[in-house]
């Protein structure tokens, strides 16, 4: 991979500025293996503890869609987009992944041994629901008496959702960026019953779904993009 240069920055720019949310779309399908190049790029995000919790559930076939529709609070996009990406995010991801990803950080040399002991250490720690899933319980007593003596960070243990919805996003940008970059178009959406979407794909119960992302080639853009000034978001040094 050649390393980024200040030219990469202005198409930078113009990708994320030209983005928009497309409602409507082309029935024209989007190729399997452009499809698989933006979930690599999904899949190339950061993570914590680079844990990778993110799954893709692609969803074309048209019947499919239509109970999507349903639970997508019948949202247009979901029939009209020919691939809806669902994201999903594994609780599981420090059982399911740990060991293989700590296996090709050492192949890789990217973690010292030292790292890798101490990641070995605090994992468990962050994530286990051991004993009896209750872990998660004596973690969250714990936190507010621990947090008067010293700096306690979020435990995902504790704080699973808001843990995975960070994970899920960070790659479902990656993807909608990518995307934007082949031509073509997305919408975010958290409108829709998550309870009936895991249901409706056979999503395992310890997963959840942050986000769906419907993708195809845009029918039509939406006009003028706004957004708030920077000045009243920045805040230096302090609030
Ligand atoms: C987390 C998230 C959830 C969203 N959910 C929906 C949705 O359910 N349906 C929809 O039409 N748009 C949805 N949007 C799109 C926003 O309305 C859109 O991003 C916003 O108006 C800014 O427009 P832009 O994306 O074109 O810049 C969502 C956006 C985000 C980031």
């Amino acid at each position: 991979m050649p390393e980024p240069t200040p030219l990469m920055l202005e198409s930078f720019e113009q990708l994320a500025k030209h983005r928009r949310s497309i409602r409507h779309f082309d029935p024209r399908a989007v190729a399997d293996e452009l499809l698989m190049r933006l979930l690599d790029c999904a899949r190339w995000a950061p993570s914590g503890y680079n844990l990778q919790p993110t799954h893709f559930v692609l969803v074309s076939d048209l019947a499919i869609k239509m109970r999507l529709f349903t639970a997508c609070m019948s949202q247009r996009q979901i029939v009209e987009a020919p691939t809806i990406v669902v994201f999903v995010g594994d609780r599981r991801a420090f059982q399911h992944n740990a060991e293989a990803m700590l296996a090709q950080e050492r192949a890789a040399e990217s973690i010292s041994p030292e790292y890798e002991t101490l990641l070995r250490r605090v994992l468990p720690l962050a994530f286990s629901h051991a004993p009896a899933g209750l872990g998660w319980l004596w973690k969250a007593l714990l936190i507010p008496v621990a947090a008067i003596f010293r700096p306690v960070p979020s435990i995902p243990a504790v704080h699973q959702r808001f843990w995975l919805a960070k994970q899920v996003a960070l790659a479902a940008m990656n993807f909608m960026l990518a995307a934007e970059a082949a031509g073509l178009a997305t919408v975010p959406m958290e409108g829709f019953d998550e309870r009936r979407v895991r249901r409706l794909l056979g999503i395992p119960r310890w997963c959840i779904v942050p986000i769906i992302v419907p993708v195809g080639y845009a029918a039509d853009r939406p006009a003028g993009k706004t957004r708030l000034p920077l000045a009243g978001m920045t805040h230096r040094d302090r609030w």
